[in-house]
């Protein structure tokens, strides 16, 4: 009855992110109820495992004492203070503190934000002031790569590179260009590792003549491309483009907007391919979708830069609840959690998970499985050895969520039949048996599909 009425209140009110309003409203929502661990409830009793934490957010995994209490804390001292006029909060100056000394190399400034969308769109305005600020004005260009995902703000939607952010919204802007992904699966250039490197590096090569070096600005990039369908660059991939970049003067903007605070095994993935990005963007593991929170860190040369410009002006970026200290207070409490074991329980179930999927190989419809700590996919085709995609007729996205749903996981499924993972780092062993368990049975369900079956015989 309860659940009958949200339904209805949601179809009427509530614009979901990311959907097809017409659809959204046939089906109807979905109501969660409660989480512990890696386990959510649903309004109507049915428990299931959290394979993607909320939206790859939720790292520290639900309920979590420690958070719950020092959120608590702040809202009774002090709910809210600004940033603006010279003001601060404790737990806002701590956390920046803490992350310019976590955080690789000279990343030592930092600006808060309220997720990852505004972020990335706070990046662009500092680089273009940086470059003001330096003189060269005419460095205005800024270059992403395809499949990439660099939020949905009015600028930054044309960073991103998936069609569904671009369609009817006029963007990208003609000052925002593409190289191809790495995507190693299926990259013209084979599988060689070096040669999927090579063939980014001439891509960004060319791009940058091809506009003019001395008009480039800045390169975007996720250590691994989330929402493109969990795509996993070679090691040291990252490492040859940032090379690319300091030869040319560009700055490297790190978008570990997912891959932070652990989810792939350090807390930030540029660690492994030891690159010390421009700027780095933040957000979601930050304060494990507690509380919404996000991170620009700025290296000194930037700041500083942008500083010795502006002078005695102001620079003109903020908003109200940068630096909220209800979010600074959540994120201190998850850096404890992260550096007092979660991490490394991250890794151990990371393992776990990897093990597990790649077992999953020799299914039917698994052409490729991928991942690095508790970030992966698989990826199914209906011909391994033409690496058929799934038809459109199959609706991976929905028929699949809703199969796994029925089997009590929580996946996303994308649209080209890549199935997505990003689990809680706290996830016990019996979660990740769980999770693989669960995606067998339904992988098998998948093959049964009508429209699957259809493409396999023909
Ligand atoms: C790499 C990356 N950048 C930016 C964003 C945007 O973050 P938000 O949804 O918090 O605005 C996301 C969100 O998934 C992301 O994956």
């Amino acid at each position: 009855m309860l659940s009958n009425s949200l339904i209805e209140l949601d179809r009427a009110h509530f614009i979901h992110p990311v959907s097809s309003y017409r659809s959204h409203e046939a089906t109807g929502v979905r109501v969660l109820k409660s989480a512990k661990g890696a386990t959510l409830t649903d309004i109507s009793g049915r428990q299931l495992l959290d394979g993607f934490a909320g939206l790859w957010c939720v790292n520290a995994g639900y309920g979590q004492d420690s958070i719950i209490e020092a959120a608590t804390r702040q809202l009774r001292e002090l709910p809210y203070a600004t940033g603006y006029f010279g003001l601060g909060s404790e737990p806002a100056i701590r956390l920046a503190a803490r992350l310019a000394e976590l955080a690789p190399g000279d990343l030592n400034h930092v600006y808060f934000t309220l997720g990852g969308s505004d972020a990335v769109d706070s990046t662009i305005r500092f680089i273009r002031y940086y470059y003001h600020a330096k003189g060269t004005p005419q460095k205005d260009q800024f270059i992403s790569v395809e499949s990439g995902y660099h939020g949905s703000s009015t600028a930054g939607a044309g960073l991103t590179a998936l069609p569904a952010f671009h369609a009817g919204f006029g963007v990208p802007y003609s000052w925002q260009h593409k190289i191809p992904s790495h995507y190693a699966y299926r990259n013209p250039a084979g599988s060689n590792p070096q040669a999927i490197i090579a063939a980014s590096v001439a891509a960004l090569r060319t791009k940058i003549a091809e506009l003019g070096a001395d008009r480039v600005a800045a390169f975007y990039v996720e250590p691994i491309q989330g929402s493109g369908g969990v795509l996993v660059p070679p090691p040291s991939w990252l490492k040859a483009m940032h090379a690319v970049c300091k030869e040319h003067d560009i700055l490297f903007v790190a978008d570990e907007v997912i891959t932070g605070f652990g989810r792939v095994g350090p807390l930030f993935a540029c660690e492994e391919d030891d690159v010390v990005p421009d700027l780095m963007t933040t957000a979601k593991g930050l304060t494990s979708g507690y509380v919404p929170m996000g991170a620009v860190l700025m290296s000194d040369r930037v700041y500083n830069t942008i500083a010795d410009g502006a002078g005695k002006a102001a620079v003109g970026h903020g908003y109200t609840y940068s630096a909220h200290p209800v979010s600074a207070a959540v994120g201190l409490a998850c850096l404890d959690l992260y550096e007092n074991g979660l991490l490394e329980n991250g890794r151990k179930a990371g393992r776990r998970l990897m093990e597990g999927l790649r077992a999953l190989a020799d299914h039917p419809l698994v052409g490729d499985v991928r991942g690095r700590g508790m970030l992966a996919a698989i990826e199914l085709v209906t011909d391994k050895e033409r690496k058929t995609p799934l038809p459109a007729e199959a609706d991976a996205a929905r028929r699949i969520f809703d199969r796994a749903w029925d089997n009590g996981l929580v996946i996303r499924a994308f649209a080209q039949g890549v199935l997505g993972y990003a689990p809680p780092l706290c996830c016990t062993a019996d979660d990740i048996d769980g999770i693989i368990e669960r995606t067998r049975t339904t992988l098998d369900q998948t093959l049964e599909d009508r429209d699957v079956r259809a493409a396999m015989k023909g």
